[in-house]
């Protein structure tokens, strides 16, 4: 096709497997992007599921589905990065991370080099290594190289105290901030029904015998989420895309969101040399700011020891600086 003049609210998407096109399929389906461009290093794949999801296209809000080429970073709105391998049999969990931070490096330099005006997130795992690495190779401002964070972890505490509670999930405020990882942490200080702090609420709806114990479990369920539906089905992506979609809703509508996601930080909470989830305002530039938020010496302590496992992790890998300094 030789029309290849692309419109304003452009996504491309860098990995067509499962999470990659459940995105595409969620936000073609919200209506917020006028375009979306698959890209994946298996062209047969990202061309199957182009032509899957565009004969879908009467069913959807108007937009246009293609096969994305590298020159197409150079007017897209939001690059979404979930390109990466899959662990080969023997292979340790530091050398798959060292072949999937090569991948995203690569891909970064690509668009660094288009000289893209996007917001990119990265969402392949491990999502706040991976989006500490793509930020440091770009040279870019740190708002707008993000990761997807926590906000799909949040999403799971939401849904997991609106069951235990009772309570509608959209009445139900909680965060999970720190890694999107076995190190996250429940931001039970911020956790609130409609407005109501959540003991509060607890004290007036007296329905389970020991919220402490309550309180263990969800949060524990809450980390333990991903490797249940991996057990069942092998992975997961219908949650995330979701997720996923709510984040470019901040980013194309200029929302001014506060989503956790996952953001390099340069002494907030203490902390630098990292990248975590922690509650950020998203606009169409990306991370406008960080909110730092009182937490609890305990939630305090938790979250800067979520962020050491990954600066331990990050300081292992020797990483290069950007390519192309600036
Ligand atoms: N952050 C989160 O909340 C979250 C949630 C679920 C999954 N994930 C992660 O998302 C990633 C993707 O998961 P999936 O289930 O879609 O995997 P998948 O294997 O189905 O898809 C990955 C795709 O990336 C492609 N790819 C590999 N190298 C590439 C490159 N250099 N350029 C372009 N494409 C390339 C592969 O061909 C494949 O199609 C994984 O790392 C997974 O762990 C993250």
């Amino acid at each position: 096709m030789k029309d290849n003049h692309w419109k304003s609210r452009k996504v491309v998407i860098i990995g067509a497997g499962a999470v990659g096109s459940t995105f595409a399929y969620t936000l073609a389906q919200s209506g917020l992007a006028e375009e979306i461009g698959l890209l994946d290093a298996n062209h047969e794949l990202a061309m199957g599921q182009v032509l899957d999801l565009a004969h879908g296209q009467a069913f959807f809000p108007s937009v246009q589905i293609r096969e994305a080429r590298k020159a197409d970073y150079a007017d897209a709105h939001l690059i979404v990065i979930t390109a990466g391998s899959k662990q080969q049999p023997g292979e340790s969990r530091l050398a798959l991370l060292q072949r999937n931070a090569k991948i995203i490096q690569n891909i970064m330099d690509e668009i660094v080099q288009q000289n893209s005006p996007a917001v990119v997130m990265v969402v392949t795992n491990p999502v706040d290594i991976l989006t500490y690495i793509a930020h440091q190779r770009s040279g870019w401002p740190r708002g707008r190289v993000i990761g997807s964070g926590t906000v799909l972890d949040s999403a799971r505490f939401r849904h997991l105290l609106s069951q235990h509670c009772g309570v509608d999930v959209h009445n139900v405020h909680a965060y999970i901030l720190g890694e999107h990882g076995d190190s996250e942490v429940a931001a039970w200080s911020m956790t609130n029904m409609a407005g109501m702090p959540i003991e509060q609420y607890c004290s007036l709806c007296g329905k389970c015998d020991d919220w402490e114990t309550s309180r263990r479990k969800i949060a524990e369920a809450v980390k333990n989420s991903a490797y249940h539906i991996i057990d069942y089905k092998g992975a997961t992506w219908f949650a995330v895309g979701l997720a996923l979609t709510r984040i470019a809703a901040a980013i194309l509508r200029n929302q001014n969101s506060v989503l956790t996601v996952s953001a390099v930080l340069e002494g907030e909470y203490g902390l630098k040399g990292v990248s975590v989830g922690v509650p950020c305002i998203l606009s169409q530039k990306g991370v406008e700011r960080i909110l730092q938020v009182n937490l609890t010496p305990e939630e305090q302590n938790a979250l800067a020891k979520s962020a050491t496992v990954l600066g331990e992790i990050i300081a292992q890998l020797g990483l290069p600086g950007p390519a192309f300094p600036r």
